[in-house]
């Protein structure tokens, strides 16, 4: 190799460096730093001469679109969640938390796709047959036609998977169990893992069959090894949960043939992970409707309205710098709350420790909440419970104003559905229902909301200045 040719690439982010590395400043990984011509480029091999390109047919925009053929699994939450089902010749990545349910979903999913006929095949690397079939019997699996295979090694598996009829879906359990004799690196490297899954993506967009791949997360909430991994699937589902609850949650965080931002509800029973059709009656089922502090937040995920509770609670601080914490929301949006309230609302938080909870182990990720939060805050502060029957929705902006969100008629009809007759609003949201018996307010701004719990804005400021 010519000298001055080579480059060193980081495998996780593809940062460029002119020397190896231990740590990559692009993405701050250790040992993901390898020497690479870049005269080569991807798959090609040492030695390899360039070929001759051979220019392809341009067309236009304009001209027949073929739907993308899919394989509907008929569990509703996951077809949801891929966008109808997994697309043939696709590979989709599954990542989550050791321990959350993947191999469980996957083998529900591969039980059912097999009883409607499809050939299935299902490649543990972390788990020996048997265990497989421990599980495959709890799920009621075992009597299908799904095949199994433990293996490790990529060239083993698509040998195994090449041979016979073509699958038409294969499922490998996990990526980072991967190994590869054309890979120079120790397996569970991000090389490794990187070259295992490119084999697979090949594997499947020549063959046809769908692909899916599974990835366990680090701490971070990344799938551990390879970032570039996501780039190069298709599709990227997230499974989420908490431990100390039993229902999980499958998020789409990218999607070529679908959209974005659907989940699927599922819940973890002992036969196995079980559809949740009405995600708000999961998350309001634990709710003590008396207690100061408690909002119901209406929202949305993708096209779905989803009701939860957000739980504020507001006590004063014995320590120098009050506390801050939050479980389901985003901090950075929880202090910019703070913020509006103190300086347009004049509640003053700076003595007050401030703890906010989704209930259920629930992550919002709409800016939708910020009413929701403001209200649970008020009212934890002034000690006041709010309505039970009312749901609350609206963006903060930082001037205090409340700005209307999008979905206004689809989150009330929710909250009317389950038996919620008020909703606090913000003003000038378009597409109200009209002529139902609910009550509907619209809100302009936070110190109407501060004003509206407490009653007054001077009852709060009295009580916080008591402290
Ligand atoms: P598993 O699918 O093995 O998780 P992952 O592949 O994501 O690591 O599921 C693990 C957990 O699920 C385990 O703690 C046991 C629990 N579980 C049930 O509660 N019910 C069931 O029917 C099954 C199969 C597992
Ligand atoms: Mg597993």
């Amino acid at each position: 190799m010519a000298k001055g040719r080579t480059q060193f690439v980081c495998q996780n982010c593809g940062t460029a460096h002119s020397r190896w590395v231990g740590k990559c400043e692009g993405c701050g990984e250790w040992n993901t730093v390898v020497e690479e011509d870049p005269m080569g480029g991807i798959g090609s091999g040492p030695g390899k001469v360039p070929k001759k390109g051979r220019p392809v047919a341009l067309t236009a925009l304009s001209g027949e679109i073929e739907e993308a053929p899919r394989i509907h699994t008929g569990i509703a939450e996951l077809d949801r969640a891929t966008g109808g089902g997994f697309v043939r010749g696709s590979a989709v990545l599954i990542g989550g938390d050791p321990g959350i349910g993947k191999s469980t979903l996957l083998m529900q999913a591969a039980a059912a796709l097999s009883r409607h006929g499809h050939r299935i095949i299902y490649v543990s690397g972390e788990e020996a047959v048997a265990q497989v079939r421990l599980r495959a019997q709890r799920l009621q699996a075992h009597q299908t036609d799904v095949l199994l295979a433990a293996e490790t090694n990529v060239e083993d598996i698509l040998a195994t998977i090449g041979e016979g009829k073509r699958p038409d879906l294969v499922i490998i359990d996990s990526i980072q169990t991967l190994w590869s004799d054309t890979a120079e690196a120790a397996p569970g490297t991000v090389t490794q893992v990187r070259t295992g899954v490119q084999a697979m993506i090949r594997f499947a967009k020549q063959t046809g069959a769908a692909m899916v791949l599974v990835g366990h997360v680090t701490k971070e909430g990344q799938i551990a090894g390879p970032r570039v991994v996501e780039h190069m699937v298709d599709a990227v589902l997230y499974f989420e949960g908490d431990r100390g609850h039993h229902y999980r949650i499958l998020r789409t965080v990218k999607n070529r043939f679908g959209p974005t931002d659907e989940i699927g509800v599922f819940e973890m029973s002992d036969k196995g992970l079980r559809e949740v059709s009405n995600p708000s009656e999961l998350f309001l089922g634990e709710r003590n409707e008396k207690a100061p502090g408690a909002v119901v937040f209406a929202g949305m995920e993708g096209t779905r309205p989803v009701l939860v509770e957000v739980q504020a609670l507001v006590a004063p601080t014995s320590l120098g710098t009050p506390r801050r914490a939050v479980v389901g929301w985003d901090s950075a949006r929880l202090s910019m709350i703070l913020a509006v309230l103190e300086a347009h609302c004049g509640v003053r938080l700076g003595q007050h420790d401030v703890y906010l909870n989704v209930a259920g182990g629930y992550r919002i990720s709409e800016p939708a909440a910020d009413l929701a939060v403001a209200s649970a805050l008020v009212s934890s502060l002034a000690g006041l419970a709010l309505p039970a029957d009312c749901v609350y929705f609206g963006e903060v902006s930082l001037s205090g104003a409340i700005r209307p969100v999008a979905h206004t008629a689809q989150r009330l009809k929710e909250a009317e559905k389950l038996g919620f007759s008020q909703a606090l609003l913000p003003a000038g949201s378009a597409e109200l229902p009209k002529g139902t018996g609910s009550r509907w307010s619209e809100i302009e701004g936070l110190p109407d909301l501060v004003a509206r719990i407490a009653g007054s804005k001077s009852a709060l400021k009295r009580e916080d200045e008591d402290v």
